[in-house]
């Protein structure tokens, strides 16, 4: 991050402690409750998002070297990436060419070669279809058009994107939309995996990604946890295309008051979190970066999965892995134990029916931006300004 702009946002957040003020969205928004349960735009939600865009498969440290590879099914078909001999990001529907079986079901690890379970079948990590048992058995098969089907892959500044389509494009300025050379100077290409959770909850994805949207909410439900430790109610935001980033008010905030502002960097003051469309929070800290993922279950409107991944900084792991994934489990622990399980409680309401609609608060623009984005994207009316 620019060093005008990190002098500017810990000034701001200053401001808003000294004048007892926060981000102001000029009025309010209603939110109607059926699109926490509407199957009809659960489906809209999971072509258009989910299939028709750009998903986040990790940060570059989830393939750390040549002949690494990682696997997902987050979002519908299974997906096989990995970085071959040459450094590059790659990307293939995890299927194989024979008989469609998944080929590789780890979840991460380091192969050259991929060998299909069911007949073996063996594919390079560029790809390649590379052998085929018995083939005078077999029949004659044309190894060059029967390699695994290449999705398109981008590694930007440390993200790894891949689209679920083939025929899929990954366009740097519509995903990150403003925010590359931002990305580029936090060097998050050099973060190390920790490790990753799964939280299975009963509520709409969406419900997930509202509560990243505010921290008007911190003094009173993580007045013991996370409330410790960050101001409430006090943030700075910014929208970027789609995306957008807020950032949180740390108390450590008050020990810069009276230094040097060259002396200043941001995570000293501010923690920022940076929502990238549709479904994912880059909660950034001092030493590492939470990455937060949320899938919806494409049956159930009323469920979703979030994949919680945790990377750091060599440093910062030293010598004891066990212990840096102890610690970043810390956040993680809060955003399950307390923002889904209230949200649990916002989806038996929506399903209820008892309730239309939700408020937005002019305190909280990242919903109002989050929901109308997502509202025009599926060409749905946006939420008007309402003046309290
Ligand atoms: S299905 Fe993979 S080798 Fe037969
Ligand atoms: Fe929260």
């Amino acid at each position: 991050m620019r060093r005008e702009e990190q002098i500017r946002l810990l000034r701001e957040l200053m401001r808003h402690r000294d004048e007892g003020t926060n981000v102001d969205a000029g009025g309010h928004r209603r939110n109607p409750t059926d699109v926490y349960r509407s199957p009809e735009i659960a489906a809209q939600e999971w072509e258009h998002f989910f299939q028709g865009y750009p998903q986040l498969l990790g940060l570059s440290g989830d393939l750390p070297k040549p002949g690494s590879f990682v696997t997902s099914r987050d979002f519908g078909g299974p997906v096989l990436a990995t970085r071959d001999a040459g450094g590059r990001f790659r990307a293939f529907a995890n299927t194989c060419r024979h008989r469609g079986v998944v080929l590789e079901d780890r979840d991460r690890g380091e192969a050259e070669r991929f060998v299909c379970p069911f007949h073996a079948w063996t594919y390079s990590n560029e790809g390649e279809l590379v052998a085929i048992p018995k083939p005078d058995h077999f029949g004659t098969i044309d190894k060059a058009c029967h390699g695994l089907i290449e999705l398109p892959a981008k590694e930007l500044h440390g993200f790894l994107f891949v689209h679920p389509d083939p025929e899929g494009t990954i366009d740097e300025a519509e995903v990150l939309g403003g925010l590359s050379d931002e990305f580029s100077s936090w060097d998050f290409g050099r973060l190390v995996h920790v490790g990753t959770d799964l939280y299975d909850m009963r509520l709409n994805w969406k419900l997930a990604i509202d509560t990243f949207g505010e921290t008007y909410h911190f003094n009173a439900l993580h007045k013991d946890t996370l409330a410790q430790g960050f101001y409430g109610n006090a943030q700075c935001y910014d929208i970027f295309g789609k995306n957008h980033r807020m950032i949180l008010c740390l108390k450590s905030l008050d020990a810069l008051r009276g230094q040097s502002e060259d002396a200043w960097h941001i995570t000293d003051g501010g923690f920022p979190v940076y929502y990238l469309f549709p479904n994912v929070q880059v909660n950034v800290g001092a030493t590492g970066v939470t990455l937060v993922r949320t899938y919806p279950d494409r049956e159930n409107p009323g469920r979703s999965i979030s994949r919680i991944t945790f990377y750091s900084t060599e440093a910062a792991i030293g010598a004891d892995p066990g212990l840096a994934l102890q610690r970043a489990r810390i956040f993680g622990d809060v955003i399950r134990d307390e923002d889904y399980k209230v949200a649990e409680g916002s989806q038996l309401s929506a399903e209820a029916g008892l309730q239309d609609y939700v408020i937005f608060g002019r305190n909280e623009p990242a919903l109002h931006h989050y929901h109308n984005t997502y509202r025009r994207v599926l060409g749905m009316d946006e939420l008007p300004l309402l003046e309290a």
